[in-house]
């Protein structure tokens, strides 16, 4: 997220190119991981996923089908108990803006990537819910200086309950 929370265009998409570290950073956190994503996230991530993700897909069409046998669910609860009788020991929720501000109140830990800078949409964007007043420690914090592959400077942020 951006200095303001902006996480997406409003049109699809992220606001900036770029930011590797950011990638990186969450294709290893993510790697042989259950993912949970909201329908649209899921199809603008498809490229992206690979056989080691498990995502479970959030959209309210039941008869939506993400293909290769992956699993939709109607509702947090759903997804939740979904994760838990495949034996899943982590669920990482990946956006969008819907999906976080659902799944903030079952969050046990929160993992930011803050960008130092702010972004322009030309229709209003999406953002990251508020998380200051849920009762999050801070765990960790990285900060990385801007380079030729990462245009602003940024920080991960590890927060736990
Ligand atoms: N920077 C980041 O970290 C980050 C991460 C992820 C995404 N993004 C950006 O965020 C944007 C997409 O986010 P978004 O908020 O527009 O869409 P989204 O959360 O990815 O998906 C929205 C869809 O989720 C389903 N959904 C939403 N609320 C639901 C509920 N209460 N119960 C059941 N299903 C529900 C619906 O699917 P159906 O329509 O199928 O019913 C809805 O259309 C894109 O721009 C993307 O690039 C950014």
């Amino acid at each position: 997220m951006d200095e303001t929370r902006l996480i997406g265009t409003g049109e699809g998409g992220l606001p900036w190119r770029g930011m590797t570290r950011d990638k990186k950073h969450f294709s290893d956190y993510t790697a042989d991981k259950a993912l949970l994503l909201g329908r649209r996230t899921f199809e603008e991530m498809l490229g992206w996923l690979d056989n080691d993700h498990r995502p479970i897909v959030l959209t309210r069409n039941r008869a939506y089908d993400p293909g290769r046998g992956r699993q939709v669910a109607v509702n947090i609860e759903e997804a939740l108990t979904l994760a838990g009788s495949r034996g899943e020991k982590e669920v990482v929720v990946c956006g969008g803006a819907a999906i976080y501000r659902l799944a903030l109140p079952f969050a046990d830990r929160l993992v930011l990537t803050l960008l130092h800078g702010r972004f322009d949409t030309a229709v209003p964007g999406v953002y990251f819910p508020g998380w200051e007043d849920a009762n999050f420690r801070e765990v960790k914090r990285e900060r990385f200086t801007a380079d030729a592959e990462n245009p602003l400077s940024m920080t991960f942020l590890y927060l736990a309950r």
